[in-house]
């Protein structure tokens, strides 16, 4: 597929998926969902990419949905609006969230709306200090509708969900972290290196331990005491299975031949 409104680069495992229309701030246009959702399909078996990184291109992260082209200019067209909304649905959701290898939002600028269902259906978020955010719809007469409101309400703490929603104030990176929207801020500057460093790190630890925390984590979240713990059981067995044991007869035999520490450095998996 040749890519209008994304754009894809890989470097040494580490994919970057980029949002394209720095005109329009990184709207998300119904051609922009369409991509998405193709791109991540493709690169979900995509041997090479063992960390994905989700950013935009030029002074925004995204603008959240496309006023015009998603809401107003669909208005009149129930089938065809219906087939846009299920394809944002589907990756900004399910296909995100159970993505499986780790994500980062790299969030680089103007952040707004549906954009912070992409934030937060991520598993980890890094903000330039200098981006400004805003959970806008209010703004706009509406309300954080969507995958928005799940996404927010897993990440923020409670007090900002609502501050936030209900004034559609515009806050800085800073503040993003503090109130647990992302990780940590870094200076505009610093955003690329400090986004790199974190991918590397995960680039080392063994691929399927990284894809079967995500899923205990995920789907473990919504369970109740005995349903996770036998879901992590069952999820141990299929990683033994997957890695041929390879936790076992690397990751804790090279601690027994003292080789080295896990409280504080990942194992060598050749
Ligand atoms: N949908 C459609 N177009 C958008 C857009 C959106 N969400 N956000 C920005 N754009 C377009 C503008 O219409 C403009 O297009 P034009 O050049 O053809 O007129 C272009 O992007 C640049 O935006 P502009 O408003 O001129 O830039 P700015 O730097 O003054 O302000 C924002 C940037 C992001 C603060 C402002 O564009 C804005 O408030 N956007 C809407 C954000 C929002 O509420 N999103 C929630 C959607 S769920």
């Amino acid at each position: 597929m040749d890519y209008k409104a994304i754009e894809v680069k890989r470097q040494e495992g580490i994919t970057w998926l980029m949002f394209n229309r720095p005109e329009k701030k990184n709207a998300m246009n119904p051609t922009l969902h369409r991509e998405m959702h193709h791109a991540l399909w493709e690169l979900e078996d995509d041997a090479d990419t063992r960390v994905l990184i989700i950013t935009g291109k030029g002074d925004s992260f995204c603008a959240g949905e496309d006023l015009r082209e998603y809401f107003y200019e669909l208005k009149d067209k129930p089938v065809e609006s219906e087939r846009i909304r299920k394809i944002s649905y589907e990756w900004r959701g399910k296909m995100l969230r159970l993505f499986s290898k780790p994500t980062i939002a790299c969030v680089n600028g103007w952040c707004f709306g549906g954009g912070f269902a992409v934030v937060g259906n991520c598993d980890l978020a890094i903000v330039a200090e200098e981006a400004k955010l805003g959970l806008s719809e209010i703004n706009f007469g509406n309300f954080p509708g969507g995958l928005v409101p799940r996404a927010i309400i897993d990440v923020m703490r409670w007090r900002e969900v609502m501050y936030y929603s209900l004034t559609g104030d515009a806050f800085d990176g800073k503040r993003a972290a503090e109130i647990g929207l992302v990780n940590f801020a870094v200076p505009k500057v610093k955003l690329e290196e400090e986004t790199l460093k974190l991918a590397a790190k995960l680039v080392e630890k063994d691929a399927i331990a990284l894809k079967e925390t995500k899923e205990v984590l995920r789907i473990g979240r919504h369970l109740n005491d005995e349903e996770t713990w036998y879901w992590s059981q069952a999820k141990g067995h299929e990683m033994t299975y997957l890695q041929k044991g390879g936790w076992l007869d690397k990751g804790i035999k090279q601690f027994t031949d003292k080789q080295y520490r896990p409280g504080l450095e990942t194992f060598k998996k050749d």
